[in-house]
């Protein structure tokens, strides 16, 4: 931690360099999930809120966020908020329950209870995850940049839907082909929201958008392109260029060749397919980021080095941001988690 008497920090700029796809003398490296449970300082603070109550308290949401840059040195902030926040902003009552992750107890499952949903003026409902970006800027100082973030409509949806975490995603799929039309209100409107509320995160200072699909690969490449990337493309042309906007997708890797076309600059996959091969897919152009395994994070500090070395090799090929593949497990060590990030910074062995 710095403090007043400690000269300023040279800024790190390296994340943002990368993603515009310039050359850098090493790849940057962040974590998703990086303020979360596997951080002992995370707990602590967790056991005095609820998750809710965090998100919504910008100080304490600015602390977590920042505590992974103090802790293991990442080269950049993922605010800590939640893709789901929108759609409690929306009108959709939202509980996130113990051993359950999120539920909805009123799920949207039919075209008439689209009107239900309102069109949040963002300032005044989800202001706080504002203040809260505007706090971690303030007290980051350029150490790093910060990242907002938020969720594709079709993975919102799954939620709202489904009512929360699913295996099949019976309700979700089955409204796609009884009422694609119907489904597509449900869509726009998901995405006229988040595109206000993406808006309004770059406008208190977030650097980069992660857009999250964590459930984009449900769909085959056909009727992602048809029903999810419409969505995904409003957002995109919503928000432009100002700031670099990153694609995540899980268990997508059938839909690379519709990646290649998206007009983000960096495309982040999960560990399923190695970034070589992504890259003959997507082509030179895209930065790429990724894509350890998250589960590999619970194997020696040896083995974390010489997978995270083969990695750094297979990427060499293009610009590359180091990440793993979907979100740490909260049963990472969190000398694990240092073993990755040090091996990419060149600081072991
Ligand atoms: O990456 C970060 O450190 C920033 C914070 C962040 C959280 N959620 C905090 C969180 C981010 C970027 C997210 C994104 C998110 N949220 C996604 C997309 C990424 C992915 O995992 O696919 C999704 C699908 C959600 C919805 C969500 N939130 C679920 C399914 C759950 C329960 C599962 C779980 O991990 O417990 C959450 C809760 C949640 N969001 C936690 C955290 C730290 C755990 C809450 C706790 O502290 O108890």
């Amino acid at each position: 931690m710095s403090d007043s008497i400690s000269p300023p920090r040279p800024a790190n700029d390296l994340f943002l360099r990368a993603a515009r796809g310039e050359t850098v003398e090493r790849p940057p490296v962040w974590m998703m999930r990086q303020a979360g449970r596997y951080l002992p300082e995370y707990r602590e603070v967790r056991a005095q809120v609820d998750f809710l109550t965090l998100c919504k308290t910008p100080e304490l949401a600015a602390k977590v966020t920042i505590q992974p840059i103090d802790r293991l040195g990442v080269d950049a902030a993922i605010l800590f908020a939640d893709i789901l926040l929108p759609l409690e902003a929306m009108g959709a009552e939202l509980r996130f329950e113990k051993g359950d992750g999120p539920v909805f107890p009123s799920p949207i499952r039919h075209r008439d209870r689209i009107a239900d949903l309102a069109r949040p003026d963002v300032a005044g409902t989800l202001g706080y995850v504002f203040e809260a970006l505007r706090t971690v800027r303030r007290e980051l100082a350029d150490r790093v940049p910060v990242l907002g973030f938020g969720g594709t409509p079709w993975t919102l949806a799954s939620y709202l839907v489904e009512g929360g975490t699913s295996k099949q995603f019976t309700h979700l799929l089955g409204w796609s082909w009884e009422d694609p039309e119907g489904l597509k209100l449900l869509l726009d409107r998901l995405a006229e929201v988040s595109i206000d509320y993406l808006l309004g995160q770059i406008d208190a200072g977030a650097q980069g958008i992660q857009l999250f699909d964590s459930w984009g690969g449900l769909l085959d490449l056909e009727r992602w392109r048809r029903i999810s990337l419409p969505s995904i493309l409003a957002i995109a042309e919503a928000l432009g260029t100002r700031v670099p906007l990153i694609y995540y997708v899980q268990g997508g890797s059938h839909l690379l060749p519709g990646l290649a076309e998206l007009p983000v600059q960096v495309l982040s996959v999960d560990w399923r397919t190695p970034l070589s091969e992504v890259r003959r897919i997507v082509g030179p152009k895209k930065v790429l980021q990724g894509n350890l395994d998250p589960a590999a994070l619970l194997a020696s500090p040896d083995e974390i080095e010489r997978r995270t070395r083969a990695l750094l090799a297979d990427a060499a090929g293009g610009p590359h941001i180091a990440n793993l593949g979907h979100g740490i497990f909260p049963n990472t060590p969190v000398e694990h988690a240092r073993a990755f990030v040090d091996t990419v910074k060149g600081l072991r062995g």
